[in-house]
């Protein structure tokens, strides 16, 4: 007879086993038809559900404000340096992606657990941060090197102005935002900043929306994947920063002659 092998690997976001691939069961044609973005695939494949417009827009919108951030942050420096010693596009991309961490565009999944955790237990932002501190961790979402209390990050703006226009809830936001007038009290350079805003801003997303239990919410910020949403942004100015080292080597090849294209 026939002898099948045990599956090991289940997935349950997406199937291929049909006419069409499936994510989350919404067939690729509709996804195509219905006029999806990259927020819809994200809801789809991240969070298993379809989620309402102004969800899936925000999402887009954390994606775009974060792609890229100049040449002198960790990610961009590490790509570069590894682009420039000619290294291959994904050697390049991931020698920067490696350096997403706690202190870069790593604190969204902690800022969200810390700000919830919190405001959950109806801490006053003084008794917040200053039980962080006796804990000697650094709040997670708060502080930046270039940014301070009186040059803001736009980028948090935007997203501030965003979800206040169209999220029916902002508390966990209005929370890391006061959170935020205490550490400014104590120093200037400690602003909210995108990852504290995406942090506290999904938050309000989760709770919002009403397409998530509260265990879902306890279970998506407990196992923490927010922090994806900044490392699928920034891939994308990392590789768009490899081609630029590609574009410039080979121009200046041509010029010192030393590259010659064939006519
Ligand atoms: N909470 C409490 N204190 C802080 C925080 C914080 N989040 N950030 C800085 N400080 C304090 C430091 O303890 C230090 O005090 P000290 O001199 O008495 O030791 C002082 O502020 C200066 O600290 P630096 O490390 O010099 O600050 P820097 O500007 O280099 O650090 C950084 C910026 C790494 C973002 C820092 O603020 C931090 O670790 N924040 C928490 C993690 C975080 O949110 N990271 C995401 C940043 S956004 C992004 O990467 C896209
Ligand atoms: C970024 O988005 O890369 C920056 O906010 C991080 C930084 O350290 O300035």
């Amino acid at each position: 007879g026939k002898v099948r092998a045990p599956t090991h690997i289940i997935s349950t976001i997406s199937d291929d086993r049909g006419e069409e691939p499936c994510y989350a069961g919404v067939p690729m044609s509709s996804i195509v038809e219905q006029g999806y973005g990259v927020g819809d695939v994200i809801s789809l494949l991240w969070f298993k559900r379809s989620l309402p417009r102004y969800c899936t827009h925000f999402i887009e919108i954390c994606i775009m404000l974060c792609a890229d951030h100049g040449p002198c942050v960790s990610g961009a420096h590490n790509t570069i340096v590894t682009a420039r010693a000619g290294k291959d596009l994904v050697s390049s991309l991931v020698s920067g992606l490696l350096t997403i961490g706690p202190r870069f565009g790593g604190a969204i999944d902690d800022a969200a657990r810390y700000f919830k955790d919190a405001y959950d237990r109806g801490l006053t932002p003084y008794e917040f941060v200053e039980s962080m501190k006796k804990k000697g961790i650094r709040v997670p979402g708060i502080g930046h090197r270039i940014k301070r209390g009186d040059n803001r990050d736009k980028r948090v703006e935007l997203l501030q102005l965003f979800a206040r226009t169209h999220f029916p809830s902002v508390k966990y936001m209005e929370y890391a935002v006061q959170v935020e007038t205490y550490t400014l009290s104590k120093a200037n350079n400690l602003v909210l900043n995108v990852d504290g805003a995406i942090g506290s801003l999904f938050l309000d997303l989760l709770a919002g929306s009403g397409m998530f239990t509260k265990q879902e919410i306890d279970e998506i910020v407990g196992i923490g994947y927010l922090n994806g949403l900044f490392v699928l942004a920034r891939s994308i100015g990392l590789i768009g920063e490899i081609t630029d080292m590609i574009n410039s080597f080979i121009t200046m090849l041509l010029k010192a002659e030393l590259l010659v294209v064939p006519s």
